[in-house]
């Protein structure tokens, strides 16, 4: 298995393109589903997870096919062209859906579009249990017969989804997206109560609402869908990934250093942005891009609390707890989202960071160095703040377990060295490799 190796203390300087957003990108994906005109997405990163969802929709009977690729810095994205003429399955076998938990999007879409799917049940992972029940009481709405079997969701529809009025007991991305695409082919109205608003919804609700679907409210927490009979193909640019945009300002952060983050938007980041200005950063929109710095000043302590958006990102938590622990306080750092999502702390306390958790909260000291060491973590975000940390440590840092960094960063490893950070990919055989 490939590894990471960092000689951290480079303060990072210079250009970082961002890639296009892997969670706009995978529901985006699966509502080719929905119709069978060609659906054209641009500006796909080049990960692992697409892939997964590539072999997904395949065998569900969608063709794809792929146009150019990520230039040498990696910024022009591809394109896939989703052509779901008809259906061939309306099954989503166990072995996908346990790779990537996001497969969970092609219930909606199939039980829209063939009144029947069969998918296997997610079961838990390395953040938390993260159950399906939203998205199966929603659909159980829209008029779904529902049963669990053998480890697998059954939903039949065979007279049609029909609309109705949906509140979410608590805010889920993905479960706001399944019912989003199941909606828009359903008859009459369909309102969301308590919706997700992460930007990410809104760029599947601007894709959708581009196939011909009606939506109101898109961006706020209140959607009400009217179902069409049928939706058409389009072309849709997908938005910057705002996580891969916060993660590299902490990189900017934690090594005091300065970098552009180029085509990244400064609206979607606020959250992350505030936690940087009050820690010191200094973060600024740019006609090219976020130019985010610090110059020689320390890090003060920020106390952070994730929640759904346009709070703080559970997606980010990691990353500002590496940046964190070089702080010259002490920051709370609590995480409302998932249960256990603090499978970092104890590698970054390897490096010789000072962190207490008690529940949900995490009590970080800010240390005035941290020292390379051997790390893994288990999942893509923990995996990340590693890297962060050890960009900024003194000696080598080993980062194992690559593989969680290749599901959801585009070319991790040649934009930090592009800045450079004394950075490399080894594989498993000892030999240095390019990252792709
Ligand atoms: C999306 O996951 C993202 N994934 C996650 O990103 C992100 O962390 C999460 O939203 C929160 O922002 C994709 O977009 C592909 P949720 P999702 O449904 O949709 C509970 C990353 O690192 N819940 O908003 O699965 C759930 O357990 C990943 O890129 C239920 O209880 O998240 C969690 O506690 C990881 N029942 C909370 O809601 C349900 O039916 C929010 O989950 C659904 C969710």
């Amino acid at each position: 298995m490939d590894r990471i190796r960092i000689t951290g203390g480079v303060p990072l300087e210079g250009d970082i393109p961002i890639s296009g957003a892997k969670n706009a990108a995978l529901p985006l994906m699966t509502a080719s589903l929905l119709t069978d005109g060609p659906l054209q997405l641009s500006n796909l990163p080049h990960l692992m997870d697409i892939s997964t969802l590539v072999n997904l929709l395949t065998s569900l009977g969608v063709d794809i096919t792929m146009e150019g690729d990520a230039d040498d810095d990696g910024h022009t994205g591809r394109v896939l062209t989703l052509t779901c003429g008809d259906l061939s399955g309306t099954t989503a076998p166990y072995d996908l859906v346990r790779k990537m938990r996001a497969s969970i999007l092609v219930l909606g879409p199939l039980l829209a579009r063939a009144g029947t799917a069969r998918v296997s049940l997610p079961g838990g992972c390395a953040i938390g249990t993260r159950p399906v029940d939203l998205h199966l009481a929603g659909l159980a709405e829209l008029g779904a017969e529902i049963e669990l079997t053998d480890g697998y969701i059954e939903a039949r529809a065979p007279r049609g989804l029909k609309g109705s009025v949906i509140r979410f007991p608590r805010v889920s991305v993905g479960a706001t997206e399944n019912l989003l695409m199941a909606a828009s082919l359903a008859e009459g109205e369909t309102v969301l109560e308590n919706a997700a608003r992460e930007p990410e919804v809104g760029d599947l609700a601007n894709c959708l609402t581009a196939m011909g679907a009606e939506i109101d409210g898109i961006g706020t927490d209140r959607l009400v869908v009217t179902g069409v009979p049928r939706l058409a193909g389009t072309r849709y640019r997908v938005m910057p990934d705002r996580v891969e945009t916060g993660t590299f300002a902490v990189a900017a952060a934690i090594t005091g250093g300065d970098l552009t983050l180029r085509h990244a938007d400064a609206d979607g980041v606020s959250a992350v942005a505030e936690v940087m200005a009050r820690a010191g950063v200094a973060v600024k929109q740019k006609a090219e891009g976020l130019r985010v710095r610090r110059n020689g000043a320390g890090i003060s302590a920020v106390d952070v609390t994730t929640q759904p958006y346009p709070g703080f990102p559970t997606d980010m938590q990691a990353q500002v707890m590496a940046l964190m622990a070089f702080s010259d306080g002490a920051a709370m750092i609590t995480e409302t989202i998932f249960e256990n999502r603090f499978m970092h702390v104890p590698e970054l306390a390897r490096m010789g960071a000072d962190i207490t958790v008690s529940g949900s909260s995490a009590m970080v000291r800010g240390v005035s160095e941290l020292k390379g060491a051997p790390v893994m973590a288990t999942d893509l975000r923990a995996s990340v703040s590693l890297v962060l940390a050890g960009l900024a440590a003194t000696g080598d840092t080993l980062v194992n377990r690559v593989y969680h960094l290749d599901r959801g960063y585009e070319r991790l490893v040649q934009k930090l060295a592009a800045c450079g950070a004394r950075i490399e990919r080894i594989s498993d055989r000892g030999e240095s490799v390019r990252d792709g």
